[in-house]
């Protein structure tokens, strides 16, 4: 693990029970499991595909880690993105806790104009780095820590503007960062409560090209979770 004062440096896998604190949320099918550790004063979070499905645990759980480890060491100092601790394995990683609720639990009208003014700065730092983060419009990727202060977690769905395919990723990267920035306007007059016009009509137009790639994304993505839930492993009664 990266250093972050002298807390996490030992974990490891096999010892990784010893760290944890509470556990977020149980894996299962596609969904990694999550677990808040502490060590000397520090909490982390480790998103762990190991108790997932045996796709997501073999295949994509992998390529799921590394891809998500390399946005954040691409964003790394980013303001409102929570630093990387490191790699557990290739089926987990470990990221700094931000203590906060996350922004989906707030009832309409609770966050104040500033935390949106922040939150598209933040937004903007992201893009700057050439990174699009792909899933703001799930507001439970967005933590309101404390004083109000937003972070973005989870970019298991983030690309970056570099690598293969370049111009088909810069025409990507331009249309979700659209995407992004309209996810942030929405929730603003949402969640907000701050409606008006100009805004709401950037957050709800979309044009031609647009619906066709948002059409083509929203239909890989049904077709993998289509895949994926075919060997989730039935569910458990609590
Ligand atoms: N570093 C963190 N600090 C605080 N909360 C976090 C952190 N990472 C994740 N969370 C919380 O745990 C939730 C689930 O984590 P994450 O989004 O990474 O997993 P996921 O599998 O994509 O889950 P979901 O499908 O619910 O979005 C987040 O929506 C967020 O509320
Ligand atoms: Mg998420």
């Amino acid at each position: 693990m990266s250093a972050w004062g002298s807390a996490f440096t030992d974990l490891t896998r096999s010892n990784l029970h010893d760290y944890v604190r509470r556990r977020i949320r149980p894996g299962g099918g596609t969904r990694p499991a999550l677990l808040l550790l502490e060590d000397r004063g520090r909490r982390a979070v480790v998103k762990d595909y190991r108790p997932s499905s045996w796709l997501l645990r073999t295949l994509v759980g992998p390529w799921l880690i590394s891809r998500e480890a390399r946005v954040y060491r691409v964003l790394s100092g980013t303001p409102g993105v929570p630093r990387l601790i490191g790699i557990l394995d290739r089926h987990a990683l470990v990221v700094e806790h931000i203590a906060g609720r996350s922004c989906a639990d707030y009832e309409d009208g609770a966050l104040p104009p500033e935390f949106f003014a922040r939150l598209q700065r933040i937004v903007e730092g992201i893009h700057a780095r050439g990174v699009v983060h792909c899933d703001l419009k799930n507001r439970s990727n967005i933590v309101v820590a404390d004083r109000g202060r937003p972070y973005i977690v989870d970019f298991a769905s983030a690309f970056t503007r570099g690598g293969s395919l370049a111009l088909l990723r810069r025409y990507a990267f331009d249309r979700f960062r659209n995407d992004d920035l309209r996810a942030v306007v929405k929730a603003k007059l949402l969640v907000g409560q701050l409606w008006n016009q100009p805004d709401a009509d950037f957050a709800f137009r979309r044009d031609p090209p647009e619906r066709t790639v948002r059409a083509v994304r929203d239909a890989a993505r049904w077709l993998f979770k289509l895949f994926t839930d075919r060997n989730r492993p039935p569910r458990r009664e609590e």
